[in-house]
């Protein structure tokens, strides 16, 4: 089915992570219930380039679908070029053009949340991407650069541009991640734009969520950090979306063994190596690159610090499947 972000229809989905959110933690998230995930970040200098580890980064499984690809670049008609090959020769569901992140080499070179300090450029990106493809567009970006009422102003000339939905991490680019996200800029922001919003932003846990849909005017959500070695966050989101009032009052906080139980919690480790495994083609390789995987996962619990140190240095399935049988609390 065509993917389409809609208001008020309380999408939840996988947010895109830089060295995190590869094919098998996408596939785990939509299992899960995410109702849709993100790539990492792409170049679409390095797309459009062709290069073969930006390939690579692109294949997805059908289970991963609805999945948005996200590009960063600075250059106009490069964006476009790449919004149209993401479309046609990799067949991904929606296109989202980053304006947020912070990291120094990104920002130096004038890309990501560089580009609020440039709102023109910004605009002619997302006008060029918006022309040269037919899948929704979004746009990831801060509440602003330096201050955090930018967005404010800005969004309506951003939503000119005819893209579909603006996604808005509550913190300044300066902030990076400091400071708590300012979650009281959405109810501002909304009254600015017809598009749909969509949060991201200190998402931990399914409290967050049901608060956002409970007391901020937003139309999606995207999980980030939150759902690091935590799947779970996705699951039983129907709920949420209802009545999230409800769910606000009636939920215990308990912690994660408690809620999904000792077995859920291995067999979750062991399926996402597996995909791992299957993904990667090596299992060494696969363990090496899930080691922060299964430190999120044992950091989810209590009284890990001794496994985590074992984790840390894990190049085998057999070498996993031990650290787990200490895992009983
Ligand atoms: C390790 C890591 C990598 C990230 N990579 C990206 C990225 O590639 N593109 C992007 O737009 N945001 C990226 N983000 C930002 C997240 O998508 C999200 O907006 C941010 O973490 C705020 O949400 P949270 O506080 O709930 O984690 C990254 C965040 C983390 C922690």
């Amino acid at each position: 089915m065509k993917f389409e972000w809609l208001k008020d229809k309380k999408l939840v989905g996988l947010g895109p992570m830089d060295g995190v959110t590869d094919s098998p933690m996408r596939q785990l998230a939509r299992h899960h219930g995410a109702d849709f995930t993100s790539t990492e970040m792409i170049s679409a200098d390095g797309l459009v380039r062709k290069s073969k580890t930006i390939f690579k980064r692109l294949n997805f499984k059908k289970r991963e679908r609805p999945i948005v690809a996200q590009i960063f670049g600075k250059d106009p008609q490069i964006m476009g070029e790449a919004a149209k090959m993401l479309e046609h020769d990799f067949k991904f569901d929606a296109i989202d053009v980053n304006a947020a992140c912070p990291a120094k080499t990104v920002i130096t070179s004038g890309h990501g949340g560089a580009l609020l300090k440039n709102p023109g450029l910004l605009c002619s990106i997302l006008d060029v991407v918006r022309h040269n493809t037919t899948l929704p567009v979004s746009l990831k970006t801060r509440c602003g650069y330096k201050d955090s009422s930018e967005i404010i102003k800005l969004a309506p000339k951003l939503e000119k541009t005819g893209i579909n939905a603006i996604i808005v991490h509550g913190r300044t680019v300066l902030q990076k991640f400091q400071n708590s996200a300012d979650k009281t800029i959405f109810n501002r922001l909304k009254s600015e734009i017809s598009v749909p919003l969509i949060a991201t932003g200190d998402i931990m846990n399914q409290n967050d969520i049901a608060d956002l849909f409970a007391h901020h005017k937003v139309d999606g959500v995207l999980v980030a950090r939150g759902a690091l070695g935590n799947p779970w966050i996705f699951e039983g989101l129907d709920i949420i979306k209802n009545n999230p009032k409800l769910f606000l009052e009636k939920n215990q906080s308990k912690n994660l063994i408690q809620k999904i139980g000792v077995q859920e919690f291995k067999e979750t480790v062991i399926k996402h190596l597996d995909l791992s495994i299957d993904y990667y083609g090596n299992e060494e390789l696969a363990c090496t690159l899930f080691r922060k995987h299964l430190l999120w996962y044992l950091g989810r619990i209590p009284g890990s610090k001794l496994l985590k140190v074992k984790a840390s240095i894990v190049k085998s399935r057999k070498q996993v499947e031990k650290i787990l049988q200490f895992v009983n609390c």
